[in-house]
């Protein structure tokens, strides 16, 4: 066996490496520039081993929300680490995961009691789509087999979430093993699949406001009071991802207050740890949750992950809770909105902007697509490479640009970042078709 090659050793040229011996995500490899190398971050910004300062504009991934290298997240893993740090959570339970589903079950909507944990954002929906499914058949009906999801959903890339996914370009290649889904393209669609086929069907489920992303679609509150109505109507459980929409970004803490409605499943992930640890986190219903109790053993819900409900990832999320209350993040959100509505507001009369758009903490620019609509627009990386040139990451998806920074951004910093898109969009003269 060859010598390892530790990060302390001075002469391994670890950016040039990754080309070696990494595969990344959402990365065409052949043809993708070279990954950049991030050194350390702090606040808004991201520092590269080449001595780059890089404005994080999409809160790496949509996961970081009180910016990166906080002091109060940074203590709260330390001293989480010298106690515990990751323990079966199969008979076993600890302080930290116990203390965060208590402090979820208080900031969720009232009906939903009880948190199963466990790894990102796919997981918590895995976690639902499973838990549903099963519910019916704990019931006794398990001629329900059928789920509804929307056009243009994504709910994460394993098997399950990818089935309820609704972008073609992301899981297209699976597609052949998919489990039936029926797609509503909103409130009128969705009421006649459930007039049709209510006793089939095993939930629907919704990013509930904003459809992330398919597209950063942006809902009437109007549309969730009527999904919820219906699917109460019809006795269906309602599966609220709020994977991306929860901790704020909307401008409530979870979309779902928009309603309000009340979900008989939620999936939390990305900002439940500040975006600084990966964990997953699925709510249910104690009507949910009873229908697995039994004396009869089948009935119980045979999931778990290695490292469900890991105790520095739930330390940290506690003291990402404390933080948004102590430090105001929704009255910062709400200032963040005003401000980007001012600033999308002067995008409106450009040739090359076919939409303006936003909610909370999140601004978005839809631009006359080119040749191929939707998310191979080939623009997307001459714009996320403009970008990036000049100090900004933003990832459009295909024709959509959006921003959605960490909340602890400054009113100048977001400026900043509105005066670059405006210049990028002026200097690549984006013409429409
Ligand atoms: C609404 C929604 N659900 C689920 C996921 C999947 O989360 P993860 O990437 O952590 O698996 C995402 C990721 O973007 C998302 O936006």
């Amino acid at each position: 066996m060859g010598r390892v090659e530790t990060s302390s050793s001075l002469t391994f040229d670890w950016a040039a490496k990754d080309r070696v011996y990494i595969w990344h995500p959402y990365t065409q490899m052949l043809s993708a520039p070279s990954a950049i190398p991030v050194e350390r971050a702090e606040g808004v910004y991201l520092y590269t081993a080449d001595g780059r300062r890089i404005l994080d504009g999409i809160s790496s991934w949509w996961v970081n929300i009180h910016g990166h290298n906080h002091p109060r997240l940074n203590r709260a893993l330390q001293e989480q680490i010298g106690k515990l740090a990751q323990v079966i959570f199969a008979g076993f339970t600890h302080q930290p995961a116990v203390r965060l589903a208590a402090a979820l079950v208080k900031c969720t909507p009232a009906n939903l009691t009880r948190v199963f944990f466990s790894d990102d954002g796919s997981t918590a929906v895995e976690v639902a789509l499973k838990m549903a499914y099963q519910y019916w058949r704990n019931r006794e009906e398990s001629q329900r087999k059928l789920f509804v999801a929307l056009e243009h959903a994504y709910h994460g890339d394993t098997f399950g979430a990818m089935a309820v996914g609704g972008v073609k370009e992301f899981h297209c290649h699976f597609s052949d093993l998919f489990f039936e889904v029926r797609r509503a393209r909103g409130v009128e669609s969705l009421e006649e699949i459930l007039k049709r086929e209510s006793g089939r069907v095993v939930a629907v489920i919704v990013e509930p406001m904003v459809q992330g992303a398919g597209g950063m679609l942006i809902w009437p509150v109007e549309f969730l009071r009527r999904l919820r109505e219906v699917t109460h109507h019809y006795s269906i459980p309602l599966i609220a991802d709020e994977v991306f929409t929860g901790f704020g970004r909307t401008g409530k803490m979870f979309a779902c207050e928009h309603g309000p409605i009340e979900p008989d499943l939620m999936c939390l992930s990305k900002g439940l740890t500040g975006g600084y640890l990966p964990l997953g986190a699925t709510l249910a219903s104690e009507e949910i949750y009873g229908s697995f109790l039994s004396e009869d053993h089948t009935r119980t819900f045979f999931h778990g992950h290695s490292f469900t409900a890991n105790a520095l990832s739930c330390a940290v999320a506690l003291e990402s809770l404390a933080l948004f209350h102590e430090e105001r993040r929704l009255e910062r959100v709400a200032q963040l909105e005003q401000l980007f509505r001012e600033r999308l507001d002067h995008f409106r009369d450009a040739s090359i902007v076919r939409e303006t758009r936003g909610i909370g903490a999140l601004a978005v620019l839809e631009l006359e697509p080119q040749k191929q609509a939707g998310y191979l627009d080939e623009r997307s990386a001459v714009l996320g490479q403009a970008f990036l040139d000049r100090g900004v990451l933003l990832r459009p998806l295909g024709n959509v640009l959006y921003f959605l920074p960490p909340y602890v951004i400054t009113d100048d910093e977001a400026h900043w970042v509105f005066d670059v898109i405006e210049e990028v969009l002026e200097s690549l003269h984006v013409s429409p078709p």
